[in-house]
């Protein structure tokens, strides 16, 4: 996709993460913090029951690090915020994650992984208007909108989409908006499909640490 991001370190740079009090984005939050003194790192969460705050413990006193609570659904919102900010790139890891929870409230989904991207999406192209050197929109998606795999095989870039939840539905969609975006309007932009993540400050509703609590509870 059109990507027009220099190569050379950039300094002073603003950087929005959203859901980055979750728990693929805390990680990504923290390693920015960390690792990019000069960027200015400001995390977007609703703090939903999936955030929490408590991942962030060791860096919310860090100097360009600000935690901003809102939700991406809100389209005026996030408009004031990107133009309070002008923010060079975005790394968007909000998100309804749960296929289960969007089997019973579908609608949650579509609000928060669809309309909440392309909120996303119009901000970025209304404040970076043609001049999109050195901007990135970064979309993290799932695997999940390849469909199944069965027992072999593996998914490429080239696999056709085959969505079955409304989970993976949302996130097919959110895909298509942001190639979309990038196609018409030349906003640049990364997707990647990574698969299951798992590790600290995972919410104990996935798989690993529920298997890992109910061991320790004796549950079966
Ligand atoms: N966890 C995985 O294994 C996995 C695999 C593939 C892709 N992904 C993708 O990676 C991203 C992060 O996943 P995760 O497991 O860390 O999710 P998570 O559920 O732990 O965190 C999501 C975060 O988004 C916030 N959020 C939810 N709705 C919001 C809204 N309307 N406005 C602002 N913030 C909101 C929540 O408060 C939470 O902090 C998601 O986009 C997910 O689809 C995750």
């Amino acid at each position: 996709m059109k990507n027009k991001m220099n190569k050379t370190k950039l300094e002073n740079c603003k950087i929005l993460i959203t859901g980055g009090a979750g728990f693929i984005g805390s990680h990504v939050v923290r390693l920015f913090v960390n690792k990019y003194p000069n960027y200015e790192i400001i995390n977007l969460d609703k703090l939903t029951y999936a955030g929490n705050l408590e991942n962030l413990k060791d860096i919310e006193d860090k100097p360009n690090y600000t935690l901003v609570k809102g939700d991406i659904v809100d389209g005026e919102f996030v408009q004031e915020l990107f133009e309070e900010h002008k923010f060079d790139g975005v790394i968007h890891l909000a998100a309804e994650s749960h296929v289960d929870r969007s089997i019973s409230n579908p609608m949650e989904f579509i609000q928060t992984n669809i309309v909440g991207t392309v909120n996303l999406l119009n901000a970025a192209k209304a404040i970076w208007k043609d001049n999109f050197e050195n901007k990135l929109f970064y979309h993290i998606s799932s695997d999940e909108v390849y469909g199944s795999l069965g027992k072999e095989g593996l998914f490429t870039e080239e696999t056709a989409y085959d969505p079955h939840s409304p989970y993976s539905a949302s996130k097919a969609s959110s895909d298509h908006l942001v190639r979309a975006y990038n196609d018409t309007f030349g906003l640049p932009s990364v997707i990647s499909n990574c698969s299951n993540n798992y590790g600290q400050n995972q919410f104990p509703e996935k798989l690993i640490p529920l298997f890992i609590n109910n061991i320790i509870n004796n549950k079966p």
